[in-house]
């Protein structure tokens, strides 16, 4: 097992990895009062609720299941965990656990954010893509039909539990999704760690346990850097978002669990490599590495082809990162480095939207 810490003052956490992980009594060193409730789905509590429910026989332990998939990451879903939380009569001391992927972990962790004004909550991530991004870094929230994750909060767990194990039963194409955002930390951070990548990414497609351990580990350890140094997102998290901002109107344009969140993020992972060529920034052989990576990974490369640049103006000008009327992308001036800029030729963009389809 190796453990890394988010180090944020006294709100500081540890994220666990590794295979059986779960297995241990970590979990149960990070509840602290008597009352616990799990907020899982219909597909993963049946897996995995007994592994969890095992170290913690010394609480209280309710539950909440919620029906599975992004499209019922909404307000109303959400108020099912309070319905259980005030059913069951859970005080200030309770700790939410999320067992789930991202969808599990952005709700439970807002209803944790909210409960009472703000209760504890651990983050059992069970997919790829929530054990090296969504489960680290505060970030939690709904859906709104008008746009992806725009009702929020920032509210970080006590812990974060990222057992490889459970990897085991993840669906090949929820592993690639997660793949994408494992492509962004080497694109945004760490040239090195993209070259590992391209040398082993049919290692970590096979679900190889040392690939995967060392690619959550590193996804991780940039995640947590950049958490620390900034934690809501006023400078160098927003690097973070590298091809979210065309990914998120992918997702909201196609209907909530139609495109999966990684799916999106690497077309516009690659529409942002292709406006980063279009002002210079980067080469045409660099847009290949990415493009062959992300096929490597079973990734998508383009966006919906109904999609036009109508669809993708009018859905990326709610996106958070327009400050005072201006879109702010993150875009590539290296493999290994991004910046977050508005200053980007708007014909060159115009040109992006257009060349995809
Ligand atoms: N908070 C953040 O910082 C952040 C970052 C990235 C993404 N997100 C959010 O995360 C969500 C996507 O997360 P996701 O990709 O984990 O999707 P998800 O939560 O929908 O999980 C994907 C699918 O895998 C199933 N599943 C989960 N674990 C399993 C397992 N071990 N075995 C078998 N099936 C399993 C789920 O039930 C679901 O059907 C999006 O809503 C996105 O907005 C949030
Ligand atoms: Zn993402």
């Amino acid at each position: 097992m190796q453990t890394l810490t988010v180090d944020l003052g006294d709100r500081s956490y540890p994220i666990y990895i590794g295979a059986g992980v779960l297995q241990q009594s970590l979990l149960a060193q990070h509840v602290r009062g008597k009352q616990v409730m799990l907020v899982s789905n219909e597909t993963v509590a049946p897996l995995y609720r007994a592994a969890v429910c095992q170290s913690l026989s010394e609480f209280e332990v309710d539950e909440v299941i919620l029906p599975d998939g992004e499209a019922y990451k909404d307000l109303a879903h959400w108020n099912q965990i309070f319905d259980q939380l005030l059913l069951k009569r859970h005080n200030r001391t309770t700790t939410l656990i999320a067992l789930g992927g991202g969808v599990i972990g952005d709700m439970a962790g807002f209803a944790a954010a909210c409960y009472q004004r703000g209760v504890n909550f651990i983050q059992v991530p069970t997919t790829l893509l929530s054990q090296v991004d969504s489960s680290v870094g505060g970030k939690t929230g709904v859906n709104h039909p008008a746009g992806k994750n725009m009702i929020g909060a920032f509210h970080q767990p006590v812990a974060v539990l990222a057992d490889t194990e459970v990897l085991n039963t993840l669906p090949d194409v929820e592993l690639s999704a997660g793949l994408a955002e494992v492509i962004k930390y080497g694109l945004i951070h760490d040239a090195d760690f993209f070259t590992w990548l391209e040398n082993n990414m049919q290692a970590l497609r096979s679900r190889n346990a040392d690939a995967l351990a060392y690619a959550i580990y590193r996804s991780c350890e940039i995640k947590a850097e950049m958490v620390a140094l900034d934690e809501r997102e006023a400078g160098v998290r927003a690097l973070l978002n590298l091809g979210h901002t065309f990914g998120h109107a992918i997702e909201t344009h196609a209907g909530y669990g139609q495109w999966l969140h990684g799916q999106a993020v690497a077309a516009g992972t690659m529409m942002a490599a292709d406006l980063s060529c279009r002002m210079g920034w980067i080469n045409a052989d660099d847009v290949d590495r990415i493009e062959r990576l992300f096929k490597a990974a079973g990734l998508p490369i383009k966006p919906p082809a109904d999609m036009t640049p109508a669809h993708f103006n009018a859905l990326m000008s709610i996106d958070k990162k327009v400050l005072d009327g201006r879109l702010r992308l993150v875009l590539l001036e290296a493999i290994g480095q991004a910046v977050v800029t508005d200053q980007f030729d708007q014909a060159a963009l115009m040109q992006t939207l257009q060349g995809v389809r």
